[in-house]
């Protein structure tokens, strides 16, 4: 029997609770498609802070390079705010991105057709959208050059965007194959009116569509694209773009959906190594209350089952759950009106009797 090994980062807030439900569908799927997952467990982000004295340990690192893939809660809360800039839970996410080399990251967001009506877009019955955000993870101005300094008794302070050829090769090539795979459109995202650094992005990602004639390549401002976005969402497949612009419009493209407690992520390296995470927080506010909705984390590892793991078969068990529990019961954030009113736990068996 094929055994994989999974490290499993619980983080902050809800991410505990999160991560054990995502781990109990894990081992359902498993049993059910027979293979074995054995479990590991390590420190990241504030519950590292607490335990260790740092948002990324050592080994931490270890564990997750030791795996096939890393299934990740949230981080961060109100209880380390006041901690300096690398010190903070979220300098843990940054450090295990760079550190195992996740340049690649897939933000699916869609309507999901029973929820329809959360969207704060006017939605016809036909006019659904299905984006899928493609942003570089490990460069650009998250990872460039900054700090203080002061010009004439004045105080200033810097960041630097700086992209090399090769990061943004490697990026546009992932998501010129996820169009491939999709239908067939990619949108590059960029602020080449006034950056340099993305005239560079738009020449490269041009060059790089040499290779993929079938793929129909267009280019957008940022701002532009921020506009589309809320207006036809409908218009995109694929979008690819830089780490900072890529977290803006993740968020904002997962508010659109309506359901950001239903958005999963995948960051992956080259070959089939990633690591997986709800796109939404750690939700402190509701922590040990029962009420997080786990489908997000549910659903990323129903990534990690399908890119990861390359069991194709369990991870479409897992999404076709998660589509049929909808109809049956909600968590708060998604509740409706005639459905019944269900916890963390109980969503979560029903996704596991369901698979
Ligand atoms: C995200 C988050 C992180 C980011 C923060 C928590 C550092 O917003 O994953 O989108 O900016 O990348
Ligand atoms: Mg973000």
């Amino acid at each position: 029997m094929k055994m994989y090994k999974v490290t499993v980062l619980e983080g902050d807030g809800i991410g505990p609770e999160i991560t054990r439900e995502a781990v109990r569908v894990l081992k359902a799927a498993a049993e059910k498609y027979n293979f074995n997952i054995d479990f590991d467990y390590a420190l990241l982000g504030g519950a590292a802070i607490d335990a260790v004295g740092t948002p990324l340990p050592e080994d931490t690192v270890k564990r997750c390079k030791a795996s096939d893939a890393v299934l990740l809660g949230a981080v961060g809360g109100p209880k380390w705010d006041n901690l300096s800039g690398d010190m903070r839970p979220e300098a843990g996410l940054l450090g295990i991105r760079k550190a195992l080399g996740l340049y690649a990251n897939l933000r699916p967001s869609k309507v999901f057709k029973p929820l329809k009506n959360a969207s704060p877009l006017k939605l016809g019955d036909t006019a659904c959208f299905d984006v899928m955000i493609v942003r570089e993870l490990t460069g650009g101005i998250y990872f460039g050059k900054r700090g203080r300094f002061e010009r004439d008794g004045v105080a200033c302070a810097f960041d630097t965007e700086e992209y090399s050829q090769p990061e943004i090769e490697r990026i546009a090539e992932i998501a010129f194959e996820l169009a491939m795979s999709r239908n067939g459109r990619l949108c590059s995202v960029d602020k080449a009116n006034v950056l340099e650094s993305s005239r560079f992005w738009r020449e490269t990602v041009l060059r790089v569509s040499e290779k993929y004639p079938e793929v129909e390549l267009s280019h957008l401002y940022v701002d532009n694209c921020a506009m589309q976005l809320v207006k036809a969402p409908w218009q995109f497949d694929v979008i690819v773009t830089s780490n900072l612009f890529g977290d803006i419009l993740s968020d904002e493209a997962a508010m659109i959906s309506g359901s950001i407690g239903m958005l999963p992520s995948a960051s992956l390296s080259s070959g089939s190594f990633g690591l997986y995470e709800p796109v939404h927080g750690s939700a402190p506010d509701i922590a040990g209350t029962g009420k997080a909705n786990p489908l997000a984390t549910i659903l990323s590892a129903a990534m990690l089952l399908k890119i990861s793991l390359k069991q194709e078969a369990a991870a479409a068990a897992v999404e076709g759950a998660v589509d049929a529990v909808l109809s049956q019961m909600r968590t708060p954030d998604i509740y409706e009106d005639g459905l019944r009113k269900a916890g963390t736990c109980e969503m979560t068996d029903a996704v596991i009797s369901l698979i």
